[in-house]
């Protein structure tokens, strides 16, 4: 045999990376996603609701009530609910008083539209759009969106007719390393214009609540439900909640420079950064409330949660006949 003085030097073969893995349950009641990290997201279709949020080390991010409903037959306990077209009870009078608390996004089976992934790349794009989320992206890892969709012609007779709008909601999450984004885009199809609510009612999970403060909501003005929705200013000082604790944070800036932080005794546990939502809902019930609630497990879970929801909901939202409106929060885990 003639040995060959030089052999062809090796093509390189381009290491394919790990994709998101996207799946539908067997009963397609939910849709989970998960990074090659580790990080993984779960939406129950009702409600389009995110019922767990686990980071890279197994953690779950999300309270979710051991007593939830989780088949539809209300809107579940934790996770992050989706609040639309009110918020709170309905008004007494006029159409909109035939809604539920909360509006009907929360009860109403959503559409699965799909999937996008977005590679990793090594630096981030100087082209990406400037909402909240492309700030914060992380661009070394991999990230999954997924899209639902609620439209008019999906809801009952009677919230149809208690909310008569040709609209088109889309809910994208997005799951990226340590952080999880949810965006929810209003369109107005019809000519005429419509006011609405929108809120994230996201449940945090933290292991006591005792030790939890919240920075970014000083010195703004708030409207405590506790106090018979009166008005007030917040102190400078960092929120801690001790008592029933229900107030409508509003006109706090939502961009980059201001995000609201939860800390567990000092150490900043999550963050979270809205784009277009100027209101922040904070919400524990306390032990007496929390008895209360039928659905609210275990005993003693109030102080395993905290509710910071980024909304709409002082002034509300008008969006005119072919228009279309905007809002989201970014929630990084910290720990
Ligand atoms: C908060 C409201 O957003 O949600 C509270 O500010 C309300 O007033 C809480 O009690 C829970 O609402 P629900 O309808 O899920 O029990």
């Amino acid at each position: 045999m003639v040995g060959r003085s030089k052999k062809p030097s090796a093509i390189p073969v381009p290491i394919p990376t790990p994709a998101p893995l996207v799946e539908t349950s067997e009963d397609g009641s939910r849709v989970t996603a998960t990074l090659p990290t580790g990080d993984s997201v779960e939406v129950l279709l009702y409600g389009a609701t995110v019922i767990s949020w686990k980071t890279a080390n197994g953690q779950e991010n999300l309270f979710v009530s051991s007593k939830a409903a989780l088949d539809g037959s209300k809107a579940v306990r934790g996770g992050i609910p989706v609040v639309f077209p009110i918020f709170g009870p309905p008004p007494k009078t006029g159409p909109l008083s035939a809604l539920s608390q909360h509006g009907f996004a929360r009860t109403t089976r959503w559409e699965f539209l799909g999937k996008s992934s977005v590679e990793a790349m090594s630096h981030p794009s100087p082209t990406s759009p400037s909402t909240a989320a492309a700030d914060l992206s992380d661009t070394t890892s991999p990230s999954v969106k997924l899209d639902f969709g609620l439209s008019a012609s999906m809801l009952k007779d009677e919230e149809r007719k208690a909310f008569p709008y040709q609209f088109g909601l889309t809910y994208s999450v997005t799951l990226a390393a340590g952080s999880l984004e949810t965006v929810m885009h209003v369109q107005n199809q019809g000519e005429t214009a419509f006011g609405f609510q929108v809120l994230m009612h996201t449940y945090l999970k933290v292991s006591d609540i005792n030790q939890i403060s919240l920075t970014g909501l000083s010195s703004t003005s708030y409207i405590d439900k506790v106090l018979s929705s009166t008005t007030h200013t917040s102190s400078s000082t960092p929120l801690t909640l001790t008592s029933e604790t229900d107030r409508i944070y509003t006109s706090v800036p939502a961009d980059l420079s201001h995000p609201v932080t939860v800390h567990q005794g000092q150490t900043p546990i999550f963050e979270i950064i809205r784009d277009g939502l100027t209101d922040v809902v904070t919400w524990n019930p306390w032990e007496e409330k929390a008895k209360g609630i039928r659905d609210f497990g275990p005993e003693g879970g109030w102080r395993e949660m905290v509710c910071v929801e980024p909304g709409e909901v002082s002034k509300g939202v008008t969006v005119e006949g072919g228009d279309a409106w905007e809002g989201g929060q970014v929630v990084r885990s910290l720990l």
